[in-house]
């Protein structure tokens, strides 16, 4: 075929993959292996000129792109349609550290950059990356962009959108369009680099950015708390901000249905308290000056919080080996999820302050509906964005997908009802886009369509993915 001896041409032979010469799996099967895929060929360009030369062939040939970075994004977003005509492009080789300017706090990297990288190469510089997620050690700047990626620190340092001050992105036609200024000021129009984060790879491929950096905290601890109830964790959540103020940079909640499922199916994972609670709250604080304030601090807090009922027990970490321990529980939950079976998953958010209202209301709807249900929830608390995942009842029958649809709109309605979001970091990809009609008004959905019209008229860049058919 014409098409890929042109991009053999370009890339070399040896970065043109095919289904009838590899195993191209990795490739073409999303991380939760709810979707299988037929690429043309995976390409694997080396540079910017080289992303730019083979877009452009894909536009004369008129062969759609999906844009790939470490594949471990939650909505299939990276993986390709099962035509056999889509070429998945990815991002790897393109893993140079282009600059690191420490007086702007800066870095420019390249796309293909696996963030855990990005987190280290800040430490050797006594600065810090703030985004951190479980799939750090795989996942990649550009994907980290284009899903504007959130975490466990977003409390404090805000999501990805708010580390990128600079883009470089190849446009649909080829065209390489050079945003990469370290600037924090810049009011000169529209600011286009907003445009392509968050946009799931569908308005063009971004090949490097320029990142913020911060000063390096100096002093780090992390308490595992037990709470009675959501409302509880909220309260927990205000009196270490009167005590600490900015200095509480993670608040993670998890069910006790999360940490029994991790305790299950991830080897290694500790027994935590005596008592089970319902729910267990992970807090962590950092400074960039003195470790002995902090904790003191840190102490006088969760002391309060003891006292006045708000806790229930408290677990402080004595070194950086068990908080990792702590940390590596709440990271393997997507893991033991996808071990323990099938759930339907939920990205939400809602005002911080609604959670436990939400939580409340939506709890008994599901058991009415499916009794014996088995919620399984997580995450960001103090984002207001939790993973409300529902397994199926133990003695449930047939597949538990069939009921996606109405599970969902059970819990998207009240998401709705309380002015939230149905998806609040991991984006739409295949899987969530055909709630985009359901939950944004005509008027939203009509202006994504022309831009996305105006951006890529030809419909190549990550067709089927983020807006619905
Ligand atoms: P991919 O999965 O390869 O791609 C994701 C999307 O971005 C696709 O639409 C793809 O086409 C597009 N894309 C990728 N690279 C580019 C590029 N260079 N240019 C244009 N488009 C591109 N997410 C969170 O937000 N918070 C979490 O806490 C979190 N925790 C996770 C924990 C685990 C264990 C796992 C497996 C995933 C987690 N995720 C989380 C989801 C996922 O890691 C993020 O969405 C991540 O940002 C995806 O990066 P990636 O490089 O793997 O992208
Ligand atoms: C997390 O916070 O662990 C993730 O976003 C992954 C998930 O929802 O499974
Ligand atoms: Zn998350």
């Amino acid at each position: 075929m014409r098409f890929l001896e042109e991009a053999r041409a370009l890339l070399g032979a040896a970065h043109v993959l095919t289904p009838d010469a590899e195993d191209l799996s990795a490739y073409t099967e999303d991380w939760r292996r709810r979707y299988q895929g037929r690429p043309l060929a995976v390409l694997r360009p080396a540079d910017t000129a080289q992303v730019s030369a083979v877009v452009a062939l894909c536009a004369q040939h008129g062969v759609a792109i999906v844009p790939q970075g470490g594949n471990s994004g939650m909505c299939a977003g990276a993986t390709p349609d099962g035509s056999g005509k889509q070429v998945v492009l990815l991002l790897s080789r393109l893993n140079r550290v282009r600059a690191v300017d420490a007086l702007n706090n800066t870095m420019t990297v390249e796309a293909g950059c696996v963030l855990a990288k990005v987190q280290e190469l800040a430490a050797e510089h006594e600065r810090f990356f703030p985004l951190s997620i479980g799939s750090e050690g795989s996942c990649q700047i550009g994907g980290n962009i284009a899903t504007n990626a959130g975490g466990i620190q977003v409390l404090r340092y805000g999501n990805m959108r708010d580390q990128v001050l600079g883009l470089e992105v190849v446009l649909p036609d080829g065209q390489v369009l050079n945003l990469l200024k370290g600037l924090r000021k810049d009011n000169t129009g529209y600011d286009l680099k907003h445009l392509f984060i968050g946009a799931e790879g569908t308005l063009g491929i971004i090949t490097a950015a320029v990142l913020k950096l911060y000063p390096a905290p100096r002093a780090r601890t992390l308490a595992l708390v037990a709470v009675e109830s959501p409302q509880r964790a909220l309260e927990l959540l205000a009196v270490l901000r009167s005590h600490l103020a900015d200095r509480v940079t993670a608040f993670e909640i998890m069910g006790d249905a999360v940490v029994a499922m991790v305790q299950k199916h991830i080897p290694g994972t500790p027994a935590l308290f005596d008592k089970r609670p319902p729910w267990y709250v992970l807090a962590q604080v950092s400074d960039s000056s003195g470790a002995e304030a902090l904790q003191t601090a840190f102490e006088e807090a969760l002391g309060q919080a003891l006292e006045s009922g708000v806790a229930q027990d408290v677990i402080i970490t004595s070194s950086v080996a068990q908080a990792n321990e702590l940390w590596a529980m709440r990271d393997n939950a997507s893991a033991a999820q996808q071990r323990d079976g099938h759930n339907i998953k939920h990205d939400m958010a809602v005002p911080v302050s609604s959670v436990p209202a939400f939580i409340d209301e939506v709890l008994p709807q599901l058991e009415i509906a499916y009794p014996g249900v088995r919620p399984v929830v997580f995450g960001h608390l103090g984002d207001g964005n939790l993973h409300f995942n529902v397994a199926r009842p133990a003695d449930w029958v047939g597949d538990w997908l069939d009921q996606s649809d109405a599970v969902n709109a059970i819990v998207l309605d009240a998401v709705a009802r309380y002015n939230g979001s149905f998806s609040a970091e991991h984006g739409l990809g295949m899987l969530k886009k055909h709630e985009l009609p359901l939950y944004k008004t005509p008027l939203e959905l009509d202006l994504m369509r022309r831009i996305k019209a105006a951006l890529d008229p030809q419909g190549l860049m990550n067709p089927g993915k983020v807006l619905p058919d």
